[in-house]
């Protein structure tokens, strides 16, 4: 039995896995064998789901049955939506909204008696979920507005489906393209936090209700999927503060404060999904606000050139520019992090899937280093 401690469980290997692949010298991330730029340049992201649960991308007809099969399962029960309603007026973080919506889910799944092990019909409630998820933030979002929700849009997909329900109007091309890239992008990520916490839940044959339940909780850490809300409020903090943001920046760092979206546990260079949504983030900016488009490059150029943290291996990760991007696209900051949740909620099923079909209950150890052999003293006398 190995007795080398790995804190974190930093680089150890605990399954095989054929979903995702990141190269975190080269900066390179694949999902079965496709490159991430491949597939968001030329996939939409149901596309990209159906690869992961499925392992090919889908045919015309299958992508066509699929997609319709998500559209079927979109709507949310009354109790989903008075509680999002209820959460809302209670002030509720967004993330908890959605882990408790999630929850919620499996209160009006047709298959709930099925048998864990029976992992079609985990992909049946799976794909429930999935076409759940966006339903029930978009409400709890209009709620939060003082508005009733959108139903969903019939001919949309996933993507411009959510714009569409949290604004009540269809996004432009541009908008409902640029976030389709967005969900491709956070779609899956190797064995990050919240995929194996939602393995480890996955593992003792428990629900996928509850593996993506936990997967929501793990996100919502700021070290993990919490950071693109934070990058957000810096860049406003930076724009409010009246400082040249390399000003600020300067002050931030020489104060010892670490800067949301940079390093990474696997990546020792920027991030394959942070170049692309740069490139969506200059777009974006051409066409409307360049402001937060160019604090964003002045934070990254100091911190990466100045500071030199790319030599130290500290670069952009996904959330330095997804920020700018979705501010860009009019989505409420406090939703960024539920949106990374929408996505990767794919990735956490897929992952629960392929483990449970050659399952091993996850249980490491821990070095006891406590006192042996205590007297016990009664309480009356202690
Ligand atoms: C995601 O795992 C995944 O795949 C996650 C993800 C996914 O798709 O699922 O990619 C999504 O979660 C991206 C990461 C989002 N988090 C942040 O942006 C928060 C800021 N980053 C960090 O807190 C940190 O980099 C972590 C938590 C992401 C990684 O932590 P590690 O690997 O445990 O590294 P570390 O915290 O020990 O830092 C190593 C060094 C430290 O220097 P020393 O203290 O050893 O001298 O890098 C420094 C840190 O101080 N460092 C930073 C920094 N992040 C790390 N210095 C300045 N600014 C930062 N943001």
């Amino acid at each position: 039995m190995a007795d080398d401690l790995r804190k974190g469980l930093e680089g150890v290997l605990v399954a095989e896995s054929g979903l995702s692949s990141i190269d975190g010298d080269a900066g390179r991330l694949i999902y079965r064998g496709y490159s991430i730029e491949t597939l968001a340049e030329n996939a939409s992201y149901e596309e990209v789901l159906y690869l992961l649960w499925h392992g090919e991308l889908p045919t015309v007809d299958e992508l066509e049955a699929f997609t319709a099969s998500l559209n079927d399962e979109r709507a949310v029960s009354d109790d989903v939506l008075a509680t999002m309603e209820r959460l809302a007026d209670a002030g509720e973080e967004p993330m908890a909204a959605l882990r408790t919506a999630v929850s919620m889910f499996s209160a009006t799944e047709p298959e709930v008696d099925a048998d864990h092990e029976d992992l079609e019909a985990t992909l049946r409630k799976g794909r429930r979920i999935t076409a759940k998820i966006p339903t029930a933030l978009a409400a709890f979002e209009r709620y939060r507005l003082g508005e009733a929700p959108v139903d969903p849009h019939p001919e949309l997909g996933l993507a411009a489906n959510f714009l569409y329900m949290l604004s009540g109007e269809e996004p432009d091309d541009v908008a409902a393209e640029t976030f389709d890239q967005a969900l491709i992008l956070h779609a899956d990520h190797g064995l990050n936090a919240s995929t194996f916490a939602a393995m480890v839940i996955g593992s003792t044959m428990a629900d996928i209700y509850g593996a993506v339940t936990g997967g929501v909780a793990a996100l919502s850490g700021p070290l993990h999927g919490g950071a693109n809300q934070d990058v957000m409020e810096v860049l406003i903090e930076i724009d409010e503060s009246g400082k040249d943001p390399l000003e600020w920046v300067e002050e931030a760092t020489a104060s010892g404060r670490r800067i949301p979206g940079f390093g990474h546990r696997v990546y020792d260079v920027k991030d394959p999904r942070a170049k692309i949504l740069q490139r969506r983030s200059e777009e974006l900016a051409e066409t409307g606000n360049s402001k937060w488009y160019d604090i964003t490059t002045t934070i990254e150029t100091y911190l990466s050139e100045e500071k030199g943290l790319v030599e130290k291996g500290i670069a952009p990760n996904v959330d330095f520019y997804s920020g700018s991007v979705y501010y860009q696209l009019g989505i409420p900051i406090d939703t960024y992090t539920p949106i990374f949740a929408m996505s990767r909620a794919g990735g956490w099923i897929a992952h629960v899937l392929e483990y449970q079909e050659d399952n091993r209950l996850i249980r490491p150890r821990a070095r006891y280093t406590g006192p042996e052999g205590k007297e016990f003293v009664p309480l009356e006398k202690r």
